[in-house]
């Protein structure tokens, strides 16, 4: 069953009738950056070959109509999380960039000695560096919770560690090597009633699933827009409203502050006191079309889609059972459509480059994964991650491959 007009949306994207080592090419690795409808590519072209000039600089009208259209780009963002107000949406360089934006924002100011930052083992190094880094220099303290033995976050233990000590907990929204879908409201409930605050790291889940920040009760919400279909260089930093007065800027120049005098800096209201600089102005208005693209297609179908493309992955990889270890969740209600997986004892780097040969883009290693990698006990992994543009009969060339690969090594 699709939920998807997969073959309407793929002529969205020439990419995919290119050829790699003679045969049409299959991109397995929408988790590390998605590919661009034509809708994207050719609003960024227009916008630079006819519309182009910086923001807020201007009395001019091209100046005044790029700024309106930067501050759409910012509207279509606010709706498609459900966030309260404009003020909410902070535009940065990607979800590496957020976190970091939060980790030396509120975590800078926030911390002490004795508090408590809580990870899990399954946070990408976007989502671990920065409070480490935070940590080092207030003395506060970073704590992982684990996950089952089946990949799903163990809640149990994780909610048994937050205590009245822990002051920010971080989260992935889905992690990027098992897929996991993370109960982020539960969590987050969990921790106001502790007195702290959660940030989602939405890089790989806000792309592939509704996000709506009020209905999960969060604090913070980071992600990237090239892995929703938009360009790379533009993220998302959300910010609960009331929680935006705390916050102190991370970036300081222009663009930021209504007055500047030799003895007192008058900053301008958010979010454009956080946007310091001259922004990815042309990002954000690709970002903010990928966002169209979506809200046609429907994130709950796009959800869909995917979740039967893994029911079907995980059905088909039983025909290589023995020579196959499958990492993550396999009720696939508790996955996204991220599979990591080894084959017989072969090396992950080997396996990729050898359905390279088959033209199909998988990731290998750890994936920015390391703590995780060493909890599965595993050097690497191969993974495949798929999006809207995906099918079934890519999956069908995929699994020949692999039984191919079995044979021959
Ligand atoms: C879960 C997760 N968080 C954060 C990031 C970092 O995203 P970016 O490189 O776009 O900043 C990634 C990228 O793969 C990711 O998968």
């Amino acid at each position: 069953m699709s939920y998807l007009n997969v073959g309407e949306i793929r002529k969205d994207f020439p990419i995919l009738e290119r050829d790699v080592k003679s045969r049409k090419i299959i991109y397995f690795d929408n988790a590390a950056s998605s590919l661009k409808p034509i809708q994207v590519v050719e609003a960024i072209r227009e916008f630079y070959m006819y519309e182009y000039s910086n923001i807020y600089r201007g009395v001019y009208t091209l100046s005044q109509k790029a700024t309106e259209r930067y501050e759409d780009a910012r509207e279509k963002v606010r709706k498609f999380i459900n966030a309260e107000s404009f003020e909410e949406v902070i535009f940065t360089y990607g979800a590496t960039d957020s976190i970091n934006m939060v980790a030396y924002s509120y975590g800078l100011s926030n911390l002490r000695e004795g508090d408590e930052i809580l990870l899990t083992v399954m946070e990408h190094h976007s989502n671990i560096l920065p409070w480490i880094n935070i940590a080092s220099m207030t003395g506060a303290k970073v704590k992982f919770a684990d996950i089952t033995s089946d990949g799903d976050l163990d809640y149990r233990e994780l909610e048994s560690e937050i205590t009245e000590k822990t002051k920010i907990v971080a989260v992935t929204g889905m992690s990027n090597v098992l897929g996991t879908i993370v109960d982020v409201k539960s969590i987050a409930r969990k921790v106001h009633e502790m007195g702290g605050v959660i940030l989602v790291d939405g890089a790989q889940s806000v792309p592939h699933m509704p996000t709506n920040v009020k209905d999960l009760e969060i604090d913070f919400l980071a992600f990237s827009g090239h892995k929703m279909l938009g360009p790379t260089g533009i993220g998302v930093l959300w910010v609960r409203k009331d929680l935006l007065k705390e916050l102190k800027p991370f970036r300081y120049g222009g663009g930021a502050v209504r007055e500047v005098d030799t003895e007192r800096v008058e900053y301008l209201e958010p979010p454009h006191k956080f946007e310091a600089g001259t922004p990815n102005i042309v990002g954000a208005i690709g970002l903010g079309v990928a966002i169209e693209y979506l809200e046609k297609v429907g994130l709950e179908n796009v959800r869909k889609h995917e979740e039967e493309l893994t029911k079907y992955t995980l059905k088909r990889f039983e025909e290589v059972e023995d020579m196959i270890e499958v990492y993550g969740p396999l009720d696939t209600s508790k996955r996204g459509g991220i599979i990591s997986f080894n084959l017989k004892n072969l090396d992950s780097n080997l396996v990729g480059t050898l359905l390279d040969s088959y033209g199909i883009a998988v990731r290998t290693g750890k994936h920015c994964a390391h703590i995780l990698h060493k909890k599965i006990n595993q050097e690497g992994t191969v993974r495949v991650s798929y999006y809207l543009y995906n099918t079934f009969e890519e999956i069908d060339k995929f699994i020949s491959a692999l039984h191919e690969i079995v044979d021959i090594t």
